[in-house]
């Protein structure tokens, strides 16, 4: 056996999962919310026979490695290795070590010697000693520093480069790591970082990805940027980072709330004054990504961010990202200051209290908008309507919207009729440009053959002796409509036939690659009915079901030939195959 297949076999799929969501029993299988995607009713199936997942409301799906990647966001490699340190198997490296896991461990090794060495440097060198007195005067203190691993790149083209040279890393990699620059004209190598107060970049694992330098002198005559970043790497996309998750994520999980912030300052002086349930996005847009990491500690986001990225906020359609993944949004406005850093400095209390007072989302856009046009001239009222109606309209609670619709209509004295009509109009003309043929697809309907013939699929290979229906099984492939769901109704009919007991582990192994993600999909299906004779009941509803939606379709097929038929002959032999389906569908229905 390959170790891959060791690993997975040595993984309770249910306890691994059961550590992220609560699962519940359901017949032979287990169920949750999905952890992926936002749902009220749970459609996220475990099957601990079988050793896999899937969610029938986002239709992500796989084995245990495969969730460990998709909830952690790791690659192969890296969640092969996790659980295999947890189940106690020993990997030869060859097996996990894909050249890109390896590329990728070097540069986290990298990271973290870099990372420990400015961070000495800051905190015990006299060459740090400028830095450490300019961040100690921003009132940070000695225990923030250390927690967060701050540090200083000395003022030199080369020490990173010779200290990992030391370390036996090459100049290549390093420039890999983001690390050090190539002069491609004098194909000479320097650090990028020099002279700079040092913000060691993790990921929620606490690996460091990169780092963020801050220029120390405000007023040096220089044109470099005040912040510079690590470069894209293998471990680092500026949109995929939040500062200090790694360290709050278990007070965001304990509160239900995260308070997103613009700078790495503003988080750590939050942090330090015991606000600690704080992430920095560090100056750009709330990407999906960031959003759907914090999902998984929060369902509550304070958004403290200049008022110019707020209304980015809606502009990039961060709102409706956020709506989509369930959150609610709230937006603080600073009782002093001009960001969060500067409130702290004025006093705990004040940053205390804007978080307090934080204004839900749409509040704050009615608000915003009503600060920017009279709402005394039609004008006015026209341009707070195209502002903030297209944003109100997209609230999925109803009872939300009618909230909002209430507030919004009773500022602009029009009645809330009116608004919904407005927000019709423009909704109207939004399908119109954005129905594509993909969504077209998707709203087709699902033929009921399919629904029927998948029902009983499930209800088959779910019990747990479905060797009593062989003989109606034998019959029933005559009344199959869909090739592959008749491929798997033939497969297990044979395969009932040749073994005593019903298999699922031994089935899936047998049947054809291509059948598998159907069967386990099947297999997962919540059928909400346990007992064994209730499941027999369905077991021959659905079969009659089937046959005769089966005949029903036969003989609309068979009347549309004998209108288009001519020929006598042919006219004679439809009428009589008619006839006789006819007599089936009597038979059936008695
Ligand atoms: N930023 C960046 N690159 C820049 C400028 C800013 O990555 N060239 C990010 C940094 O994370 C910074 C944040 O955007 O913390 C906000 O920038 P800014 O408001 O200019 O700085 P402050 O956070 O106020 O920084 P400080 O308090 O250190 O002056
Ligand atoms: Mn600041």
């Amino acid at each position: 056996m390959d170790q891959i297949e060791q690993v997975k076999q040595k993984t309770d799929i249910v306890n691994l999962i059961g550590q992220y969501v609560p699962l519940k029993k359901a017949g032979r299988n287990f169920k949750a919310n999905c952890p992926f995607h936002n749902e009220k009713s749970p459609s996220f199936m475990v099957s601990p026979e079988r050793q896999i997942w899937h969610c029938f409301g986002c239709g992500e799906g796989g084995d245990a490695i495969e969730f460990m990647e998709k909830i952690e966001s790791m690659d192969f490699g890296e969640a092969l290795k996790m659980l295999a340190d947890k189940a106690g198997v020993k990997l030869e490296r060859v097996q996990y070590d894909s050249a890109q896991g390896a590329k990728k461990d070097r540069i986290y090794q990298m990271n973290h010697l870099v990372s420990e060495y400015y961070h000495y440097l800051l905190l015990n060198h006299r060459i740090g000693k400028e830095a450490l007195d300019y961040i100690l005067k921003r009132e940070l203190n000695r225990k923030t520093l250390e927690t967060f691993k701050i540090g200083y790149s000395p003022n030199s083209w080369e020490s990173v480069l010779r200290f990992l040279k030391k370390k036996g890393f090459t100049a290549q990699e390093m420039v890999e790591a983001g690390l050090v620059i190539k002069n491609p004209q004098r194909d000479s190598y320097y650090d990028r970082f020099r002279g700079r107060l040092m913000f060691t970049l993790k990921n929620h694992r606490g690996q460091v990805v990169g780092f963020a330098g801050r220029k120390i002198f405000a007023d040096a005559q220089d044109n470099e940027a005040k912040y510079i970043n690590t470069s894209e790497t293998p471990v680092y996309t500026k949109g995929n980072v939040l500062y200090g998750l790694d360290v709050t994520k278990e007070t965001i999980r304990k509160e239900g709330k995260a308070i997103v912030v613009e700078g790495e300052i503003d988080a750590l002086a939050s942090f330090q004054a015991g606000v600690s349930n704080v992430v920095a996005i560090k100056g750009s847009a709330l990407t999906q990504g960031q959003l759907e990491l914090l999902r998984r500690y929060c369902d509550t986001l304070l958004i403290s961010l200049d008022a110019d990225l707020a209304g980015d906020l809606a502009a990039r359609r961060g709102i409706e990202l956020a709506e989509k993944l369930g959150f609610s949004l709230k937006v603080v406005i600073l009782t002093k200051g001009k960001d969060p850093d500067e409130c702290v400095r004025e006093g705990v209390q004040y940053w205390k209290e804007s978080i307090k007072k934080a204004l839900p989302i749409y509040d704050y856009y009615i608000n915003k908008a009503l600060e920017k046009y009279d709402v005394s001239q039609a004008d006015g009222k026209k341009a707070i309507v195209k502002e903030v109606l297209p944003i109100l309209a997209k609230i999925e609670n109803l009872i939300v919207k009618d909230h909002y619709l209430k507030i919004l209509s009773a500022k602009l004295n029009a009645s809330v009729e009116l608004l919904l009509k407005e927000i019709e109009v423009f909704e109207k003309a939004l399908k119109l440009n954005s129905l594509t043929t993909n969504q077209v697809v998707q709203i087709a309907e699902r033929p009921r053959e399919v629904t029927l013939e998948e029902h009983l699929l499930s209800l088959l290979m779910q019990s747990f002796n479905p060797g009593i229906y062989e003989k109606e099984l034998d019959v029933l492939k005559n009344y199959y409509q869909n090739d592959l769901l008749k491929k798997i109704l033939v497969n297990v009919t044979n395969f009932l036939t040749q073994q005593k007991n019903w298999d699922i582990k031994k089935f899936a192994k047998i049947s054809p690659i291509e059948l598998v993600p159907t069967i386990d999909r099947l297999f997962l299906e919540d059928l909400k009915i346990d007992s064994e004779e209730e499941k027999d009941s369905d077991f021959r509803r659905t079969i009659r079901e089937i046959k005769i939606n089966t005949l029903k379709n036969k003989m609309q097929k068979i009347s549309k030939e004998i209108e288009k038929t001519t020929e006598e002959k042919m006219l004679n032999k439809l009428t009589l195959e008619f006839e006789k389906t006819t007599t089936e569908m009597k038979e059936l229905s008695r």
